[in-house]
């Protein structure tokens, strides 16, 4: 009986105990990022819009989470207390449900903010009372739900402002999930070179730092319109160079984390497909995955089926280099 007893509280105590974020990060693992969609100004503006088996085939591929990229700031009231337009937040809730109920874990976002790129002080509180809003409507979700505070902060969003920033959104998001994992990169568009500037609050150990990879960029935007891109015909060939200017952003990553005692993530890696040519996307792509799993990164490609796509939503079909080489191990 005592025995029993004793059985009875320890499973008691396991499930008050949080899911360790070094757990949750690893349950990451093959990772895809649903862009184009959610964070275009409205869904379908972009070309595409996220259907049920998208997220179907998604784990039938052999991926473990996905990573969503949502323009809420589009689709809330610019005034206190700046109320998420209602039929938005259910479609975005219809999305992570689905996602999850087919085993996938979910990293939700707030992306293109812009904004609050170009105007920080303006713009800050907005984002807390955005992120108020989506932590009192997921507060009850299972921790494969994931949230990443902001994407990409750059321009106006300098270290300080973004300290400034991210602590108000991550304050409003404690009050009700206390223990969500919550994605927070540096400044810079997300490097891992800028990890090291955020100050984050030692006593929260559910943080996981968060950082992308596009070297180099002249390769992976080859031609690409929102960049200028003059590069078009560069290659990757894997030289030793070549090479040792990805492994640096990786060594940035891994010696944070052991420094932080923190886990990190990697959010977006991927190829610009419309000029880049087929055998050193898949060089470069394989190279970024083995590369992320050695580190014991979890990383979500850049992207499902638009510029950088892996899924050729005219064929219906895969690219399958590409894609073997995102599930490589
Ligand atoms: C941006 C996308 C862009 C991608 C690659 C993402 O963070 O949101 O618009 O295509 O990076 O540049």
């Amino acid at each position: 009986m005592q025995r029993i007893l004793c059985l009875l509280v320890l499973v008691a105590v396991v499930n008050l105990q949080a899911v360790d974020v070094f757990e949750q990060q690893r349950r990451l693992g093959r990772s895809l990022n649903l862009g184009n969609a959610l964070e275009a100004p409205s869904e379908g503006e972009w070309g595409w819009k996220i259907a049920d088996e998208d997220l179907s085939r998604i784990k039938q591929a052999g991926f473990d989470s996905v990573r969503i990229p949502i323009r809420w700031s589009a689709h809330a009231n610019p005034s206190p207390p700046y109320q998420i337009d209602p039929v938005f937040a259910e479609r975005v809730n219809h999305v992570v449900r689905t996602a999850l109920a087919k085993g996938l874990a979910v990293v939700m976002n707030v992306h293109h903010y812009d904004e609050l790129d170009a105007n920080p002080g303006a713009h800050r509180e907005r984002l807390a009372g955005i992120w108020r809003q989506i932590a009192e409507k997921y507060q009850a979700y299972p921790d494969a739900l994931h949230f990443e505070i902001y994407n990409e902060p750059h321009w106006k969003l300098n270290a300080s402002e973004w300290n400034s920033t991210w602590v108000l959104a991550l304050a409003e998001i404690r009050k009700t999930n206390p223990h969500r994992a919550v994605h927070i990169g540096g400044v810079q568009w997300n490097q891992s070179s800028t990890l090291k500037d955020l100050q984050l609050p030692e006593a929260d150990r559910h943080i996981i730092g968060h950082f992308h990879c596009y070297a180099p960029f002249q390769f992976t935007h080859q031609g690409a319109e929102w960049v200028s891109s003059p590069w078009v015909g560069t290659k990757w060939v894997a030289t030793p160079a070549e090479q040792a200017e990805i492994l640096k952003v990786f060594s940035l990553a891994t010696e944070w984390s052991k420094q932080t005692q923190r886990p990190v993530f990697l959010g977006e890696y991927g190829s610009y497909g419309k000029y880049a040519d087929a055998e050193s996307r898949v060089r470069w792509t394989a190279f970024m995955a083995t590369t992320a799993r050695k580190n014991g990164i979890p990383a979500a490609y850049w992207e499902y089926c638009a510029g950088f796509g892996l899924w050729n939503p005219l064929e219906k079909q895969w690219r399958e280099p590409l894609l073997n080489a995102v599930l490589s191990r």
